[in-house]
């Protein structure tokens, strides 16, 4: 989603972009923490939360509602164990990749599948739905107390009385790396493409916000290098908080998990997953 740019983020990507560009890349620039077209290399992989998702919607029954869908790492498992989806995104591109995706599965499971390009903030669903989860953080890219309020309001707008919300955030502890650049490489399967990708973190612990500067270099053996520069916030919430928030916009928190595999959350986590009723 695009947001206002500081001045400290303007400063970083007209820096960055003129020494990417001189150094012969192709620079493109994003507003959030993910990158439609590099996505599934850095994070489709991640498969730790699908089991437990699958049981609970395996418990609550359909439609899901997956919330920030994005390229469909949930959402395809979930169509394919039978499961109604609506597929909710804010981001075109995101949606593109999931409609190619899924354009490979069987009619019958594609028949499943609503897409909805919408907010989270100001969404609606074809009809209720039983069961709404909200992935690996991206509920903190909701940069505000008030936009997230907002966002959960109305979700419980989308779900059953009685339906159950699975939302997967950080626990929010002193990051020891804030404000000192971190890189990570990833080499693809077919070896030909290195991914490097960094970030800056800048924490406000006032505001309870992280703000990133990243970026993401394809650098092909054969062709030009590809940079890809965002910046985002994440408004951390803390357990009570989150406790609290969800009280105030209609759901009651049923438990508070500390990992995928049923654990309460303690001093040791960090993930939690808030799995939350609507009420009645
Ligand atoms: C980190 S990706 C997660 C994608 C997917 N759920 C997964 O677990 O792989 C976050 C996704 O949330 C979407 N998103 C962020 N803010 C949103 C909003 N306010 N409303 C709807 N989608 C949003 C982004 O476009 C992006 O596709």
């Amino acid at each position: 989603m695009a947001e206002q740019q500081t001045g400290h983020e303007a400063e970083f990507f007209d820096i960055f972009t003129a020494l990417y560009r001189w150094g012969g890349c192709d620079v493109r620039r994003g507003y959030g923490g993910w990158v439609p077209e590099v996505y599934d290399l850095m994070e489709g992989d991640f498969e730790d939360d699908i089991p437990r998702v699958l049981e609970l919607a395996e418990e609550t029954g359909g439609p899901v509602l997956d919330l920030g869908c994005g390229t469909g790492r949930l959402t395809i498992p979930l169509l394919q164990e039978g499961f109604e989806v609506f597929g909710l995104d804010c981001d075109e591109r995101m949606l593109d990749i999931l409609r190619a995706k899924t354009a490979a599965l069987p009619e019958e499971d594609r028949a499943r599948l609503t897409i909805l390009q919408q907010d989270m903030r100001w969404c609606s669903t074809p009809r209720p739905a039983s069961l709404a989860v909200c992935s690996t953080n991206t509920f903190l890219y909701l940069g505000s107390l008030d936009d997230q309020r907002q966002a959960l309001r109305s979700i419980a707008g989308c779900l059953k009385p009685g339906g159950t919300l699975w939302l997967d955030v950080f626990v929010p502890k002193p990051n020891p790396s804030a404000d000192e650049p971190y890189l990570t490489s990833r080499l693809l399967p077919d070896r030909g493409t290195l991914i490097l990708y960094g970030t800056q973190t800048r924490e406000d612990h006032f505001s309870e916000r992280s703000l990133v500067n990243a970026f993401t270099m394809l650098l092909p053996r054969d062709g030009q290098p590809q940079v890809y520069l965002q910046n985002w916030t994440y408004a951390w919430l803390h357990p009570n908080e989150l406790r609290l928030l969800l009280e105030s916009t209609g759901f009651r928190l049923t438990v508070l998990l500390g990992d995928y595999d049923g654990r309460e959350a303690d001093e040791s986590s960090v993930q939690m997953v808030a799995i939350a009723e609507r009420n009645p």
